[in-house]
């Protein structure tokens, strides 16, 4: 039997008022696979992981999960866990009453639950089991939330930028979990703001910008997207390799990503093949390479590309930086 796939959305559009959070999104999420949901703030991610459980429904279009057809009616689609907007809890109880609370409210909805200290385990706050909520910080309750989400053994996570707040120690337990129930066969979808926080994790991403899908498939292959790059390269002759890189065909000598020239450096535009031919001819003329990588890596620079068209063109700066500043107010 062929395993249906945890989300499997076509058209689903989403209007608040004026806004149009989403703009005929299709997706696939494949059965125990961790799948990104990555944009700028605004971009429609907290609406599209919300629809998946149950806190609304879309305006138009399908959405299968787990196989089964979503109604019109908000409900938590069964197998689902996750929060959006940061998980709900009551501060004035400790993690433990918080997922116990929770954990018998499930076993009255007879669904299978895991054992609440080995929650608490898996997401790292044992020590901070009998502390109350209410003084933990934000990484803290992220954590509390995904051992809550834990409690129901889950087919389809959803996770709403789980890696905010979370300091180096907590990410690792946040993505050792994640991998371990991607292994179980648990499917994960999980937003984040930022193209990092999701390539360590992700086989696949989705990118929304503006409320619509502009690219879903393999990392790998988002990575093809951001087409040439700029690429630094520190030389024992700056001047030489300036002079070489000026040329070689198809690769420019381009400012620094701050406009300034650093002296020792050199920074090239072009596609992967003339960086190659620059370096042989860097060699050939006894220029050693000491550094050579992009500026920006090649998955944020796709991630830039598809998110901010038109970013690079002077007569688009002013709506730009607009634009910003309604995102900050967010
Ligand atoms: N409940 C709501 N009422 C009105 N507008 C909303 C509501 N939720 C989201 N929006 C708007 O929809 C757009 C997408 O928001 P959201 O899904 O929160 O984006 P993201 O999570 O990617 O930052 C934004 O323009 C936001 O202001
Ligand atoms: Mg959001």
């Amino acid at each position: 039997m062929e395993i249906p796939p945890a989300v499997r959305a076509r058209g689903i559009t989403k209007t608040f008022g004026e806004v149009l959070a989403l703009d005929g999104v299709d997706l696939d999420v494949a059965g125990g696979q961790v799948h990104g949901l990555v944009g700028p703030n605004g971009a429609g991610k907290t609406t599209l992981l919300g629809l998946l459980l149950g806190l609304a429904v879309a305006d138009s279009g399908t959405l299968e999960i787990l196989g089964s057809p979503v109604g019109r009616t908000p409900a938590v689609p069964d197998g689902v866990a996750g929060f959006v907007d940061g998980p709900g809890l009551y501060p004035s109880l400790t993690a433990r009453q918080n997922l116990a609370a929770l954990a018998s409210l499930r076993r009255h909805a007879a669904e299978s639950t895991v054992d609440v200290g080995e929650a608490l385990e898996q997401v790292g706050l044992t020590d901070v089991a009998d502390d109350r909520v209410r003084g933990f910080s934000l990484g803290m309750r992220q954590r509390l939330g995904l051992a809550a989400a834990l409690l129901t053994r889950p087919r389809l996570l959803v996770l709403d930028e789980p890696a905010n707040g979370l300091d180096p120690a907590g990410k690792r337990h946040v993505h050792r979990v994640i991998t371990a129930l991607a292994a179980q066969g648990t499917a994960v979808f999980l937003s984040s703001h930022r193209m990092d926080d999701l390539a360590a994790l992700c086989s696949e991403v989705t990118i929304l910008a503006t409320g619509r899908a502009v690219f879903t498939g393999p990392v790998s292959k988002l990575a093809a997207e951001g087409g040439d790059l700029d690429y630094r390269l520190v030389t024992t002759d700056p001047e030489a390799a300036r002079r070489l890189a000026g040329e070689t065909p198809g690769l420019g000598v381009v400012p620094g990503p701050d406009g300034r020239r650093a002296e020792a450096e050199v920074v090239v535009h072009g596609p992967a093949a003339a960086l190659d031919e620059l370096v042989v001819r860097l060699v050939g003329a006894g220029v050693a390479l000491r550094e050579l990588g992009p500026v920006v890596p090649p998955l944020e620079a796709a991630f830039l590309a598809l998110t901010e068209t038109g970013a690079k063109q002077p007569a688009d700066l002013s709506a730009l930086s607009e634009k910003a500043g309604q995102e900050e107010s967010r």
